[in-house]
């Protein structure tokens, strides 16, 4: 899959180096040639021996080795790409000032073939300011970033910060090299997440849906060309900065930001976990626990991806999800042409390792002519491309 590519990876000092002999391991097995860089911080985590013996090539750690100003520019003409996994919040600022105080700082900064980067650290150092600067500093260099996951941290605290699976960085990598643009000038909307009805100020009715389906879609769009608007109910995943994102909280808002963006889009995929009711009248103060019982009144919300069949034009493309429990076909099928849908994707609740919060998902899909397309249970980055394969399958018949 990645056969006769050459990869020049750096590691630098965090924990997640530990993941870089999976990595290593991963990129070899696909085809690639590796050869390694990293910082004497790095080799705290991982031993440059493991490394060397997986890439089946000497690892690099010194400006000062024998013939290191040569290295360090040849290395970087040798790449077809220079993977930085992990990436520290220290390395990462040296990226941002272009700092030279490393063989891997040298051989980055004297590259001339891509470099992408696959950031790793706690989730305070990774929202800190300076941290979102030097990110967007690196890309504006042109450099591309993986982005995080959402998970435990080294801290023990559980958040963003992640490094990306070594299996979701090779698929980066192959998606790098061997994409086409099939989604160019293309627009998409993209919905994400659950939505949260308010029963008071402090609480409200939501559901269990992490947004990580939808935001693996926009991701997947963009990097086939497209552009994208997710509008994601509240979630904690980590968002990039890829596409534009329009945060909403409630299904109405949800509907309204879908109406307004879907007239200028050629797809639409409403991944969102949409509330069906609301509350009728959230209270304007904090409901005292006075009674021994309590009852809402729930109406029910509109429903987007029906308003946007209704409106849909012959050349706009639209999918729905159905998370189903029972008669899943049936209950799909029966979504697909009340919502005037082109396509609906299926997930079942009785299958293992699909549905919400998990990173893999399980799903069908079935679209207008009659046709039922079924995957295995794969990673949901994995997930997102057999949708969007799926979704330019059915526009071009
Ligand atoms: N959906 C929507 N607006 C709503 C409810 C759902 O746009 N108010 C969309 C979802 O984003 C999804 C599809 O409709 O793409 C199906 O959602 P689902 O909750 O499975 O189905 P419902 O139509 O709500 O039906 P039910 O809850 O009865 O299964």
């Amino acid at each position: 899959m990645l056969k006769g590519k050459k990869i020049l990876l750096g590691i630098t000092g965090s924990i997640a180096a530990y993941k870089s002999a999976v990595l290593v391991r991963l990129l070899v097995k696909a085809g690639a040639e590796v050869k390694v860089v990293m910082t004497a911080a790095a080799a705290n985590f991982v031993g440059p021996l493991t490394l060397s013996t997986l890439s089946k090539n000497q690892v690099l750690t010194e400006l000062s080795q024998n013939d290191s100003w040569a290295n360090h520019v040849m290395l970087g003409r040798w790449a077809d790409i220079m993977l930085i996994a992990p990436l520290s919040c220290n390395t990462l600022s040296k990226m941002a000032a272009g700092a030279c105080d490393n063989l891997l700082m040298a051989v980055y900064l004297s590259a001339t073939c891509p470099v992408v980067a696959a950031p790793a650290m706690d989730e305070d150092m990774w929202k800190h300011p300076a941290t979102k600067l030097n990110i967007e500093k690196i890309i504006s260099f042109g450099n591309k970033v993986i982005p995080v996951g959402n998970g435990e941290l080294a801290s023990g605290l559980s958040g963003d910060g992640r490094m990306a699976e070594p299996e979701e960085i090779v698929k980066w990598l192959n998606d790098f090299f061997f994409q086409v643009n099939d989604l160019k000038g293309k627009k998409v909307l993209v919905t994400a997440g659950p939505t949260y009805e308010s029963i008071d100020p402090v609480r409200f009715i939501g559901n269990h849906s992490s947004g990580k389906m939808g935001i693996a879609i926009a991701e997947e769009c963009v990097k086939r060309g497209a552009e994208v608007t997710l509008v994601t109910g509240p979630v904690s995943q980590p968002i990039s900065n890829n596409f534009k994102t329009i945060r909403v909280r409630s299904a109405a808002e949800m509907y309204d930001a879908c109406l307004d963006i879907f007239p200028g889009v050629d797809i639409a995929v409403m991944s969102a976990a949409v509330a069906d009711y609301t509350v009728a009248a959230p209270a304007a103060e904090k409901i005292k626990k006075n009674s021994d019982s309590l009852t809402l009144e729930l109406t029910k919300t509109r429903d987007i991806l029906k308003a946007l069949g209704e409106r849909k034009k012959a050349t706009q493309l639209l999918a729905g999800f159905a998370l189903e429990t029972n008669n899943e076909k049936e209950n799909a099928l029966k979504k697909l042409h009340t919502k005037n849908a082109d396509m609906i994707v299926l997930n079942s609740l009785n299958d293992a390792g699909a549905g919400f919060g998990h990173n893999s998902n399980k799903i069908t899909i079935f679209d207008k002519a009659g046709n039922e397309y079924r995957f295995d249970t794969k990673s949901k980055t994995a997930v997102a491309t057999d949708i969007v394969n799926t979704i330019l399958k059915i526009s071009h018949e």
